[in-house]
């Protein structure tokens, strides 16, 4: 049985109150807080840095934190997040110079490696990496906003990821950012994925639990052919 996890991701919160809605979220039933970090020049968007993380866990959230640094240069910031209590760390390929360097920095700093692609990069960027990954963070929109539509492209890129890292022997966590919904997540789960980021699917909705509790229901074992025979099997 795969372990299914999910991770509010807190751009789409009310900034005002991070703190309090970071509980809520985790209280409500998410498994970990996914930081987005913008940068206004890697991505059009600005959004917070270190402190921001550091005031999460100064207010008491002992959650992981998966933070996705959507920032160019990489290799300082990477730093700064770990300091700041960060437990993931991605980061995107083309915003680093040396991407081999930026892995082995986040594990030397004591955090999980990530790397997040945009929809448009090829999944062989990956090649002579996976044995620097913690995880892969797939993107199913282009990065810089919250409450994007899913691309269906993803699906394939998914199943076709999934297949790569069951090759290889490696323990990669393959998980999905962008788009997320109650009526994507079982074909998201399905093509091979393990780790679910949402925003506006939580935080865009009344009640976080109800929100919660109907992306979950629908990776309930008896909604979900588990295994990976069946997840290779996608792709015929
Ligand atoms: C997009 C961010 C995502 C975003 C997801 O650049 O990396 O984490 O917050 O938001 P939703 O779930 O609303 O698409
Ligand atoms: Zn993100």
């Amino acid at each position: 049985m795969h372990h299914f996890w999910i991770a509010a991701s807190i751009l789409a919160a009310d900034f005002a109150r991070l703190g309090e809605e970071a509980v809520a979220a985790l209280q409500s039933g998410a498994d970990r807080i996914h930081f987005d970090v913008m940068d206004h020049h890697y991505v059009p968007n600005l959004t917070v840095g270190a402190m921001g993380c550091q005031a999460l866990r100064h207010y008491g959230i002992t959650a992981p934190i998966d933070v996705h640094l959507m920032v160019k240069p990489v290799d300082p910031l990477v730093v700064k997040f770990a300091q700041a209590g960060a437990t993931h760390i991605s980061f995107h390929p083309e915003a680093s110079e040396h991407i081999d360097r930026t892995l082995q920095l986040i594990r030397e700093q004591g955090c999980q490696a990530g790397l997040a692609l945009n929809p448009a990069t090829p999944l062989h960027c990956l090649d002579y990496l996976l044995n620097r990954l913690d995880f892969v963070l797939l993107m199913a929109v282009n990065p810089g906003f919250g409450g994007q539509t899913f691309l269906p492209n993803t699906l394939h890129k998914i199943s076709q990821l999934r297949q790569r890292i069951d090759e290889s022997g490696f323990q990669v966590q393959l998980s999905v950012d962008g788009g997320i919904t109650a009526d994507n997540i079982y074909s998201v789960a399905l093509a091979g994925c393990e780790g679910f980021i949402a925003g506006s699917a939580i935080f865009g909705q009344p009640d976080y639990r109800v929100a919660i509790d109907r992306l979950r229901d629908q990776l309930a074992p008896s909604n979900l052919v588990d295994g990976q025979e069946h997840w290779s099997n996608l792709d015929e």
